[in-house]
């Protein structure tokens, strides 16, 4: 560098002056008088919800993002506390994946959100954290030892909003579904037993739970290398081959161990 260079960078132009005090007093104005909308649902630092309503006077606000990643940590101080260790895998290990649910589960539309597959609760964290008031109902066959603490968890910081069934999701859904004509799933989340039979009938008995209006279908691993990917893409595949489900997109981490589709179901016009 010469001489002059090293001179500008050193003593900033008067004009360079005012553009940086004005600039800064423009950040810190928008920080202060920022519109922010109360906090409804999960709150950093705030465990306890209160009533949730996706409206203030500014309109529509998505939940915050940092948001989910807190609750995230929140669930997983709640497993040390409870003394048990997640073996599985689950969706908080890929922060992109996280994210796209996040981003998901944000818009305004989306009230009912459905998956097989509760785990640990990471995806359940994320789906409800990153809505105002969407309600959860999951599917799931329960660990014994992680099980009860991540639900009471959950439950603890989403009241309300947090349903699960115990069983084999081949068998509850159909039941489920009987019960509850009327409940329409917006969000569809096939992340529950990863054999080729019961990925295929999760997607079935969720292709009559599917709001008609308008719905996403998430799958988690697709398009990845683990054996654990084998029979789900078989499952997916099939559905789009036989025309009953449309891929939209599908992501792939770069280490090529993780991925997911998003997509809709083709449904019948009645
Ligand atoms: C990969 S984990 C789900 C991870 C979770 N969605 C997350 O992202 O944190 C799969 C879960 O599905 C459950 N499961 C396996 N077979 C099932 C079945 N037939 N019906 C319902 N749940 C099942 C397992 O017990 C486990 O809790
Ligand atoms: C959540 O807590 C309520 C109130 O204690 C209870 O009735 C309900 O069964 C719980 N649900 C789950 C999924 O744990």
């Amino acid at each position: 560098m010469d001489q002059s260079n090293q001179q500008r960078w050193a003593r900033p132009s008067f004009p360079v002056l005012i553009g940086a005090v004005a600039l800064s007093l423009f950040a810190a104005y928008g920080f202060i008088h920022s519109n922010r909308p109360p906090h409804h649902g999960y709150a950093p630092g705030q465990h306890v919800v209160s009533a949730p309503s996706a409206h203030y006077s500014g309109g529509f606000q998505p939940a915050p993002l940092p948001t989910v990643l807190d609750a995230q940590d929140s669930l997983t101080e709640a497993l040390k506390k409870a003394g048990v260790v997640v073996d599985e895998g689950n969706s908080m290990q890929v922060m992109e994946q996280t994210m796209y649910y996040a981003l998901v589960a944000q818009q305004e539309w989306i009230k009912t959100i459905c998956e097989t597959g509760f785990n640990g609760g990471h995806s359940s964290v994320t789906w409800l954290s990153s809505s105002w008031d969407a309600t959860l109902f999951s599917f799931d066959l329960p660990h014994a030892d992680y099980g009860p603490p991540a639900r009471a968890h959950v439950n603890r910081t989403f009241p309300g909003r947090f349903y699960i069934t115990d069983g084999d999701s081949t068998v509850t859904l159909p039941r489920f579904r009987e019960a509850n004509p009327n409940l329409h799933c917006d969000v569809i989340h096939v992340d529950g037993g990863h054999s080729y039979e019961v990925a295929i009938a999760d997607l079935r008995n969720f292709y009559h739970m599917a709001s008609p209006r308008r719905h996403i279908v998430l799958m988690d691993d697709l398009r990845c290398k683990g054996g654990y990917c084998v029979e789900p893409m078989r499952a997916w595949d099939q559905a789009v081959a036989e025309g009953w489900l449309n891929q939209r997109a599908c992501y792939t981490k770069s280490d090529g161990w993780r991925g997911w589709c998003a997509g809709e179901y083709v449904l019948k016009v009645e």
